[in-house]
């Protein structure tokens, strides 16, 4: 004999009496923070909140990577009861490790006669340690703050001053402008950070998004490319250190590689300790996990004379005409 849930609650409703609020609804339970991300030795708190719950027949349950957790000094769950068949289950870790690294499942399941209704929710926890910038050669926009170093320093830096047309220059940006570099009517400078070593964690994921060609694109990446055409009357252009693949001359031409292969929505991981820059390839910007993002761009009023700006191939989010403007997205820990 097998029992539905209404008939469940139809055989237990004198029980359900006894208990204000609770429902026979299937329980629910939904993790506050799918996406946790913190330092070796902080304490963190998990936390789901359920619905259709309550303390006697409701049994809350944690595990790790599908394995049940019991309680222990280091690594507590609580559970709090309201009225109106809500609860709070979480877990409480001290003294993060790497051993408390993976997939969480916060489970509650309500026991009937016959078999035990359940529900589940998934919480990731990560090291910051754990995250690294992924694999390829690439250059990255530099942010105020500079290059987003992690223990291994694996950034070479670079600049490019352009100067652009110097009779009624009419440059401009958003502001607040957290790129590097002095920005004028006539003038405008970049630095970059240049990743020169293909070693990574991982690929980049998928998503809308782009970034400086260095080398080759990495893995799901197309290639595109801008010309710039700057002052021709006493260029002051200049360039030096590292920098993205282009050519650096009285014009600039640089190299993007862009990808548009996820949902701009969907957040990617990335390393998060320190803000970075990617550049904008959809009407918004890539979403990232755990980091806030602005949008900013810049405007480069172009030579007025035979305007020769060029461009080609798949490129970040931009307005090309005989002046060129480019967006960019700023990312920074919440
Ligand atoms: C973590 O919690 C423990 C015990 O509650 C406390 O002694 C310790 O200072 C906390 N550590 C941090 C980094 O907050
Ligand atoms: C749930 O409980 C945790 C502590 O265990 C608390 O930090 C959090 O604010 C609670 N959330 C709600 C919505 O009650
Ligand atoms: C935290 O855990 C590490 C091992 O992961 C241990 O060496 C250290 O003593 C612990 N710190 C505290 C305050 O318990
Ligand atoms: C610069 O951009 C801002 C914001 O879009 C705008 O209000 C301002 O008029 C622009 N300045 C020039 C000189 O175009």
């Amino acid at each position: 004999m097998r029992f539905r849930l209404s008939e469940f609650c139809a055989l237990t409703i004198g029980y359900i009496f006894l208990i204000p609020g609770a429902t026979c609804f299937k329980p629910g339970v939904n993790p506050v923070k799918r996406y946790i991300i913190t330092s070796r030795g902080s304490n963190v708190t998990l936390v789901c909140l359920g619905s259709s719950v309550n303390p006697l027949d409701s049994l809350p349950e944690w595990k790790l990577n599908g394995r049940k957790i019991k309680n222990s000094a280091r690594v507590r769950a609580i559970e709090q009861w309201f009225p109106d068949a809500r609860g709070n289950f979480s877990l409480h870790i001290t003294n993060v490790s790497e051993k408390d690294v993976g997939i969480y499942t916060c489970a509650v399941s309500v026991a009937t006669f016959e078999k035990t209704v359940a529900a589940e929710g998934f919480i990731k926890l990560k090291l910051y340690s754990s995250l690294r910038w992924p694999r390829g050669t690439y250059a990255l926009p530099m942010a105020v703050t500079g290059c987003p170093k992690l223990r291994r320093i694996i950034w070479s830096e670079g600049y490019l001053r352009q100067n652009t047309e110097d009779t009624s220059p009419l440059n401009n940006w958003s502001r607040p402008m957290h790129l590097k570099g002095l920005k004028k009517n006539n003038e405008i400078t970049q630095h970059f950070c240049v990743k020169n070593k293909r070693a990574g964690h991982r690929d980049w994921p998928k998503g809308k998004y782009c970034i400086y060609k260095k080398g080759k694109c990495p893995i799901g990446f197309s290639e595109g490319w801008i010309k710039w055409d700057d002052e021709d009357t006493k260029n002051s252009n200049l360039a030096s250190g590292e920098r993205p693949d282009g050519t650096y001359r009285e014009d600039t031409l640089l190299y993007f590689c862009c990808r548009s292969d996820g949902s701009a929505d969907t957040p990617i991981e990335l390393p998060m300790r320190l803000p970075f820059f990617l550049l904008k390839h959809a009407s918004k910007c890539q979403a990232v996990m755990g980091m806030r993002v602005i949008e900013e761009w810049l405007f480069w009023d172009c030579e007025d004379k035979e305007n020769k700006n060029r461009w080609s191939g798949e490129l970040p989010e931009s307005l090309l005409a005989k002046d060129i403007k480019l967006f960019f997205c700023y990312y920074f820990q919440m």
